[in-house]
């Protein structure tokens, strides 16, 4: 499987912050955010990734990850020119899917969970057409919100309706099997102009064949669309870290941990950091001795 972060557009939500950088760059506590759902994608046993980000930006996340042999990945990258929607990233990255199934996740959902490996290596193991992961929210219309029919069965897809006729928001992670270009490419504008990712889930509910996963309550899905949401994002990950010492979305710990890297490689990279990020790396390998 195939592996997408989308880390385009502007941000205007979060100026002036975003005004000379990107979103998906700013730091959630000790990490750039886009480590996150890169981490998210390893830990669904993913390597083969596609960054996809504006044509300003996209040299800083060259700069992060280069081509991303140093994790044991291969990452390439490409622009979006102009933030036509999410749906979008399946016609950009078609000739990199190349027939195979594909994973996109957003490049600012940060999800955290003891069952989160679970869920998503589950899903990448199942052969469904689309699978959606859906999470309880106190503010559904800001999101696309699952609706369910009278056996409670999830239908559709609305985008940021007016009148959220459930709590279950789709998460910025979707699952789709070869198929999600040619049906991204079906899609029409929506009045906002933007190919919504709703009308590719919606298509694939239609025939069937979507799966909607419903996070329980364990599970932290994170916001960081708000300046109160960013910080509220990096106390939750600091408050974690220091309580377990552990590091959250620690992409060069997992790459270690999933067997991408061998300790050689992972020492490496922790030489290269020299603050207690680094030193966090070097202990895990001392503490296995
Ligand atoms: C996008 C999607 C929405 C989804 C959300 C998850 O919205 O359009 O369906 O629920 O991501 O993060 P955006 O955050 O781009 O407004």
């Amino acid at each position: 499987m195939k592996g997408i972060i989308l880390a385009g557009g502007r941000a205007t939500r979060l100026f002036p912050i975003t005004r000379g950088t990107c979103k998906q760059l700013l730091p959630v506590y000790d990490k750039p955010m886009i480590y996150y759902p890169l981490s998210v994608l390893m830990l669904a046993g993913i390597r083969e990734i596609l960054i996809i980000s504006t044509p300003q930006d996209i040299g800083n996340f060259k700069s992060l990850f280069g081509d991303g042999s140093s994790m044991g990945l291969t990452i390439e990258y490409a622009e979006q020119a102009k933030p036509r929607g999410l749906a979008e990233a399946f016609i950009i990255g078609e000739d990199f899917i190349k027939n195979q199934r594909v994973c996109m996740i957003l490049g600012d959902n940060i999800f955290y969970g003891d069952q989160l490996g679970m869920y998503l290596k589950r899903t990448v193991k199942s052969r469904r057409g689309g699978s959606v992961f859906a999470y309880n929210v106190s503010e559904p219309q800001r999101y696309g919100v699952v609706e369910f029919n009278r056996d409670k069965e999830p239908v559709r897809v609305v985008e940021k309706p007016k009148k959220p006729k459930s709590n279950w928001a789709v998460t910025g992670i979707y699952f789709f099997d070869k198929n999600a270009a040619a049906v991204a490419k079906k899609v029409k504008p929506s009045p906002r102009g933007e190919l919504e990712i709703t009308d590719v889930i919606n298509a694939y509910m239609r025939k069937g064949d979507c799966h909607v996963e419903f996070l329980g309550r364990g599970m932290a899905w994170l916001d960081t669309g708000t300046y109160d949401s960013l910080m509220d994002a990096g106390m939750f990950i600091k408050i974690i870290e220091e309580r377990q010492g552990l590091k959250i979305g620690c992409v060069e710990e997992i790459a270690y941990r999933e067997g991408f890297i061998n300790k050689r490689q992972l020492l490496k990279l922790a030489d290269e950091f020299k603050t207690s990020y680094g030193q966090y790396l070097k202990r895990i390998v001392a503490h296995e001795g």
